[in-house]
């Protein structure tokens, strides 16, 4: 970011209003007596309070805390025979980026180590445009129909009257959802809740996207960023504790390892599918509540909430392929201009990584360009951070703080001096019949909701992580004033696994409850097999 630079004052710098006028006393507001009014002349004075009156932007709606840092993504394999991306080109091509990670639901001075999903973004500024990844710290997510997600987050957030975090909302919203299921099941794991710091998890894309190639065939593709420095957890008890003592626990953490120089690294990996494949999936490719299997076993690839030792695994028939490395080796010497101000939206994609039908994904496309006029207004794009590499020459000019309005370019597209156009030239319409009619009922919660989350607990989850899971569910659960929301979430987990459902309720004072009842898994494919392909 060139302008930071050129915006930082050398030391020793002369103080001035923000005119540039020097000021002998910035301190002694200009009074019309020893102990009279103030002058309106005082321009030091009022420059002062307007500006100061003015300094706080709204904070992003979700995953409001945060920290974040700088650095590069290098590309270390060829993958050029899944994408025709100007950045995988040449193995070795580096790029600048800028990480940001956060919570989901507290506003910007909660704790950072609160039970919730940790938000994983990174801006990789390559020659052809910024890439955003904008994911989560958990491979699935609470939903599938987007419409639901302002109702999701409110419940997250606080009550409309008492202003106070409500477990009756927060489990009244869970027994109406089921399919949130399988994302409550990491949450309340102390590995996807409670990450130790920003440093210790991984990223994952959640969504799944198109890798395309220049004749426009094309895979369906997962990212997943793998920590280089491994996982690690606090137990509830540990992460309560930090909330009192030190809120701003892995924002600190983040800091001063970066200060120490002990840079910290995920590796980038992608999971492929071809078209064919997807349509034999037991899963639905464009529904986050599931991830891509973890049936088959495979020694290489770790799943990311077992117990250490314990590697049960993505599976091999759909393995993680190494792709590059992203480095953050350079805090920011601006924490508003650098990271509050800084602008991620799954939108910003470039030539080559194309958005599928998923009908989350589509709705982020839209929310996030959205929210940024909002928060930083219309030309949120010009900010130092937010510039791609390779300044824009389009058709958009003026609005508030235009300060690159492309000088004498013309306006329109003109015959005078036109810009070029550079022609797409694959077709990404492919294969939309499959995936617009494989994402027609959203809501239908059916018994292959629940196969993912039953294996976590079962299978994947030690002994260890089975018994914090019941107690982190019954402290929250039992948080609850209402009867009734408490057994409705209980008939969730009774469907995950019966014993589960038991013990939390043992642990909350409540009497076993029935599983929810929910549709055959065979429902789950009707709409596919009765679609044209
Ligand atoms: C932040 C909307 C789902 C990851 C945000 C923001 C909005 C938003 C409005 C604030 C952005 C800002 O102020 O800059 C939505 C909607 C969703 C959705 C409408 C679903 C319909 C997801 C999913 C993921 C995700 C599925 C991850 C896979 C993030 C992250 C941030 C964020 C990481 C923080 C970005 C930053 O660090 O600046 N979301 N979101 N969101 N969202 Fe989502």
């Amino acid at each position: 970011m060139p302008s930071q630079q050129v915006m930082n004052q050398p030391d020793g710098a002369v103080y001035t209003t923000s005119q540039g006028r020097p000021v002998q006393e910035p301190y002694a507001a200009e009074r019309a007596s020893r102990s009279g009014p103030l002058l309106l002349q005082d321009f030091n004075l009022i420059d002062t309070l307007a500006h100061f009156d003015r300094e706080r932007i709204p904070e992003r709606v979700v995953h409001a805390k945060g920290a974040g840092a700088h650095g590069y993504f290098e590309v270390t394999h060829d993958i050029t025979d899944l994408t025709c991306a100007e950045l995988f080109k040449k193995v070795g091509t580096k790029a600048r980026a800028t990480a940001r990670f956060s919570t989901v639901g507290g506003e910007s001075g909660s704790a950072d180590t609160a039970r919730d999903p940790r938000g994983f973004s990174i801006k990789i500024r390559t020659e052809q445009g910024n890439w955003d990844h904008v994911y989560n710290n958990t491979p699935v997510f609470f939903l599938r129909d987007p419409l639901k997600f302002p109702h999701f987050i409110h419940t997250q957030k606080r009550d409309p009257q008492t202003h106070l975090k409500d477990p009756d909302m927060f489990w009244d919203y869970f027994a109406q959802n089921p399919e949130a299921i399988h994302q409550f099941t990491i949450l309340f794991s102390d590995r996807g809740g409670t990450p130790q710091g920003f440093r210790f998890m991984h990223g994952y894309s959640g969504h799944t996207h198109k890798l395309v190639k220049e004749d426009g065939s094309f895979v369906y593709a997962q990212f997943h960023y793998r920590s280089d420095q491994g996982i690690k957890a606090f137990t509830n008890e540990e992460a309560v504790k930090l909330a009192g003592e030190n809120p701003d626990y892995s924002t600190q953490d983040l800091f001063e390892a970066i200060e120490k120089g002990e840079y910290p690294s995920w590796t980038l990996y992608v999971q492929t599918m071809t078209p064919d494949q997807a349509e034999k999936f037991r899963y639905n490719i464009l529904d986050l509540t599931h991830v891509w299997p973890q049936k088959e076993v495979s020694p290489l690839v770790s799943f990311p909430f077992a117990a250490s030792g314990t590697d049960v695994l993505f599976a091999s028939q759909y393995p993680l392929r190494p792709v590059g490395k992203l480095v953050l080796n350079e805090n920011v010497q601006n924490y508003f201009a650098e990271i509050e101000q800084v602008a991620f939206s799954p939108s910003h994609l470039i030539h080559g990584v194309e958005p599928t039908a998923d009908p989350v994904l589509q709705s982020r496309l839209f929310s996030y360009p959205d929210t940024h006029r909002y928060r930083l207004g219309a030309n949120y794009a010009q900010l130092p951070v937010n510039q791609p590499v390779n300044l824009p020459a389009n058709f958009q000019r003026d609005g508030a703080m235009a300060f690159y309005n492309q000088g004498a370019r013309p306006n329109y597209g003109s015959t005078f001096a036109p810009l070029t156009y550079k022609k797409q030239p694959y077709d990404v319409s492919k294969h939309e019949q499959f995936i617009g009619g494989a994402t027609l009922d959203l809501s239908q919660v059916t018994e292959i909701d629940f196969e993912q989350p039953r294996d976590l607990y079962q299978r994947v989850f030690s002994d260890q992580d089975r018994e914090n899971f019941v107690k982190n569910v019954a402290g929250h659960l039992g948080g609850a004033k209402s009867e009734d929301v408490k057994k409705r979430a209980l008939s969730v987990f009774a469907v995950v696994d019966q014993q589960l459902s038991n013990k939390i309720a043992q642990a909350i004072g409540i009497s076993p409850v029935q599983p929810l009842k929910v549709l055959p898994a065979a429902e789950a494919f009707r709409f596919r097999a009765n679609l044209p392909h």
